[in-house]
């Protein structure tokens, strides 16, 4: 999901937002809860000031954690680089990048789900469950 609003650079790369997540993705993946938030403040004129949480499900080990964050980043760059905040859910873990402080401080890990997770339905393809509609400043982007 992403917000409708584009960056004031929708055709360049949002270094803004991988400058904060990227040490995120190198590093919750080696810690107990598997679930950190950052912010930076903006840089430089014109700049925003930037929020990310990235988490895991704590059944999947550090190695695991960090290519599912990875692939979401990648998927990130593809759908809403252009787009100044966007959130991408995963059975196993979850990115969210907004220019707002959208989590709470001091930051609390949501607790583990511990409900089974649905099978996915056959014939219907698994990227259909990543993406849920919150609320109506959202648009749901599928593959
Ligand atoms: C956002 O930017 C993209 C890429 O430049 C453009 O195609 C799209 O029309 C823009 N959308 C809005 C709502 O301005
Ligand atoms: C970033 O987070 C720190 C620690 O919670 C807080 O003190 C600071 O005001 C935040 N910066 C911005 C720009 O929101
Ligand atoms: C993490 O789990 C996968 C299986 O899901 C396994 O192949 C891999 O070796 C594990 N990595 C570590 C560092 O334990």
């Amino acid at each position: 999901m992403s917000n409708t609003q584009n960056t004031t650079s929708p055709d360049e790369k949002n270094i803004d937002a991988l400058a904060l997540i990227y040490p995120l993705i190198v590093k919750i993946p080696y810690t107990k809860m598997m679930y950190g938030t950052d912010n930076k403040s903006a840089s430089h004129e014109g700049s925003p000031n930037t929020y990310a949480l990235v988490q895991c499900s704590r059944d999947i080990n550090s190695s695991n954690c960090r290519s599912c964050l990875e692939d979401l980043s990648e998927a990130a760059n593809r759908c809403c680089n252009s787009k100044i905040g966007w959130r991408i859910l995963a059975p196993s873990c979850s990115l969210r990048y907004e220019e707002y402080e959208f989590y709470q401080e001091p930051s609390t890990p949501v607790p583990a789900p511990s409900a089974p997770r649905p099978e996915p339905v056959p014939g219907e393809s698994n990227t259909k469950t990543w993406f849920i509609k919150i609320s109506e400043r959202w648009s749901i982007h599928l593959p």
